[in-house]
């Protein structure tokens, strides 16, 4: 399924309750440069960041300027072109169990100004998307957040974790696997291409993973260029790891911080590490921990995991820090339930409430022996309550049935649940958007 976001109208309802506020939702279109610039100036000032040079805005439309950038406009403000609100979206694929890539509906750049704010505009931004995302037949959105309070309201779960990494590697020790190859440093441009292919099958075997548009790619890589915003990337260093027949299976892009006072006492910031086997993880990350002058290597937005505490004599000279990555909302249940694979065979229904009233009801999900639901709406007595956040947090295997229903979050007979949900790895997301 293609759906180009930037084609689907804004949400009526959501526009009508503005208007009775005084205020415009409404779309700014691809070939409207002074429209987009507005918008993006708006969103840099809503995540506090500098204004933008025409250059910069420039390089950004280039590479953003066929998503869909919605605005809310109040006409009575001295600047009246500048938006209060802003949402950026497009249409991406979310891995699922199983492997299949189901359409999601990102999004981003959600701001309302300091002036306008707790007057419900994110609210209508919000539920406008979420009704036009289904409207478009979308089983899905999903994005990642600023902060952890303000998207549970929508219908929204942290369905994919994330760890930040701290190594001291001088207690580290690399007791993991000998590796063949040839780990290799790279400039970015030769990396490229061998990167594009490496995310690309890595994307498809892990749940939770995304399909990555071209500015996501370049800033992984740290060649969006200083026009486009990114001005450190020229410290980044890359490393490339081959397998025996020469063919890249994984890559690092990291960058070293030196200490004023030690030389020997360096830092890596590994920015990303990405491997699509085992011999290519182990190779970069003992390069990474081996390095000379160096004695800490940081790593941020890990999976949470992640196998490298097995692979080193001290496994407490790694400290680690998890929070939540990947929000998800389901919009379609039965379609967002049958795209991912069960483990085991198993019949539950599940009553789910939405309070947005955007997909919930009551549904039977049956999984044969292969794995393969089918999920329908039933008037079946439900065996489980939950909200449809719940769901999205269970969806993708980040978290157990059973621990939500310890929470609280989950009502009901849970076993058959749990074992249907529960999944041979965590889900996990290695990018920010
Ligand atoms: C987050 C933001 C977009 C909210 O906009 P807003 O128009 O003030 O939000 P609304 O008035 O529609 O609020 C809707 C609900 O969310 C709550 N809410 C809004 N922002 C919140 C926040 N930062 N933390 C907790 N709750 C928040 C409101 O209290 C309200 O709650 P209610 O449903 O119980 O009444 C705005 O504060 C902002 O621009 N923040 C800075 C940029 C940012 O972090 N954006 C999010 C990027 S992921």
């Amino acid at each position: 399924m293609s759906v180009d976001a930037a084609a689907q109208p804004v949400d009526a309802a959501a526009q009508e309750e503005l208007a009775g506020r005084g205020l415009r939702l409404g779309l700014v279109g691809a070939s409207d440069r002074a429209g987009l610039d507005a918008w993006a100036q708006a969103v840099r000032r809503g995540f506090l960041d500098v204004r933008g040079s025409s250059d910069a805005l420039g390089a950004r439309h280039e590479l953003r300027g066929h998503h869909r950038h919605v605005g809310v406009w109040d006409t009575t403000v001295a600047e009246p072109a500048t938006p209060v609100g802003t949402l950026e979206s497009w249409t991406s694929a979310l891995t699922v169990p199983g492997g299949t890539a189901v359409p999601a509906w990102a999004i981003s750049g959600v701001t309302v100004a300091p002036t306008h704010r707790r007057r419900g505009i994110a609210r209508n931004l919000l539920g406008s998307e979420l009704r036009t995302a289904k409207a478009a037949g979308l089983p899905m959105a999903m994005l990642t957040v600023s902060e952890a309070t303000i998207y549970g309201r929508f219908g929204f779960a942290p369905s994919a974790m994330a760890a930040d990494l701290e190594v001291d590697t001088g207690r580290a020790r690399w007791t993991g696997p000998e590796t063949t190859g040839r780990t290799q440093l790279v400039e970015p441009d030769t990396l490229r291409d061998g990167a594009e292919q490496v995310l690309d099958r890595v994307r498809r075997a892990t749940p939770g993973n995304i399909v990555m548009g071209e500015v996501f790619l370049r800033r992984m890589l740290g060649t969006l260029g200083e026009t486009a915003g990114d001005t450190h990337s020229r410290a980044w260093r890359h490393l490339r790891h081959d397998d025996a027949d020469g063919t890249p299976q994984g890559f690092a892009v990291y960058r070293l911080v030196e200490d004023d006072r030690d030389m020997s006492r360096s830092t890596v910031v590994l920015h990303h590490l990405v491997a699509a086997t085992d011999e290519a993880y182990a190779a970069l990350w003992r390069t990474l921990l081996e390095m000379d002058l160096v004695s800490r290597v940081t790593a941020h937005l890990r999976p949470v995991d992640e196998p490298l505490g097995w692979m080193v004599g001290d496994r407490r000279a790694i400290r680690t820090t998890t929070f939540d990555h990947l929000w998800t909302r389901i919009l379609d249940v039965p379609a967002a339930l049958e795209a991912r694979t069960y483990e085991t065979s198993g019949r539950v229904v599940l009553e789910v409430d939405d309070p947005l009233g955007v997909a919930g009801g009551t549904f039977a999900l049956e999984a044969d022996a292969s794995g393969v639901a089918q999920v329908s709406v039933t008037e079946a007595p439900a065996d489980v309550r939950l909200g449809v956040d719940a769901l999205a947090a269970l969806h993708l295997g980040g978290v157990r049935a059973h621990t939500l229903a310890t929470a609280g979050r989950v009502q009901g007979d849970v076993a058959v649940l749990d074992a249907l949900m529960a999944t041979a790895r965590a889900p996990y997301l290695d990018h920010w958007f």
